[in-house]
């Protein structure tokens, strides 16, 4: 399936979405990244983040989000949290969700299925399970966060690139 009209010449844009795009989505951003520069893919893809709620618009990630990038070698000093709307979301071509919540958010806005993908897609055959709200959780909530976006990276890259060609 092709994405896009020009999707051989211009990055495909991919945005990474939950609820207030200061704990899940951010850290995602930049662990899909990474794993894309590994791979020498970097330059296939346009890649950010948002939330589906306004709260946290402008803001810096979650202290504790921030902490969990920077142990693992990754930096979310500067992202600005942004929002998700009916007026914006035919600007991406893939909205990755991180949970089901999101997901019927995005729906509702206006989204079509096949623009959604699940980040934890890719790790059973199935339903794909969600990306936990470790926001009001203990610490150790985004260390699961930041695992099961790691195991789910690869993959994603591998259909995304899939779905330029
Ligand atoms: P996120 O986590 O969706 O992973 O950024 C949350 C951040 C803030 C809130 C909820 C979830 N909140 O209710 O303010």
């Amino acid at each position: 399936m092709s994405l896009t009209a020009d999707s051989n010449t211009s990055p495909l844009r991919v945005l990474f979405v939950c609820l207030g795009n200061i704990c899940r989505s951010p850290l995602a951003e930049v662990v899909v990244k990474e794993a894309a520069q590994q791979r020498g893919i970097a330059e296939l893809f346009h890649f950010e983040s948002a939330g589906t709620g306004s709260w946290h618009i402008g803001l810096g990630a979650d202290q504790r989000s921030a902490a969990k990038a920077l142990q693992h070698g990754l930096n979310l000093n500067q992202h600005a949290a942004q929002q998700i709307t009916h007026d914006n979301i035919s600007d991406w071509d893939i909205l990755v969700a991180m949970d089901a919540d999101n997901r019927q958010n995005l729906l509702a806005m206006g989204a079509k299925d096949e623009q959604i993908l699940m980040m934890r897609m890719f790790e059973q055959q199935g339903a794909a399970a969600d990306v936990p709200d470790p926001y009001y959780g203990a610490h150790d909530g985004f260390e699961d966060v930041y695992q099961m976006l790691r195991l789910n990276a690869d993959a994603l890259l591998v259909h995304l690139q899939d779905s330029r060609s």
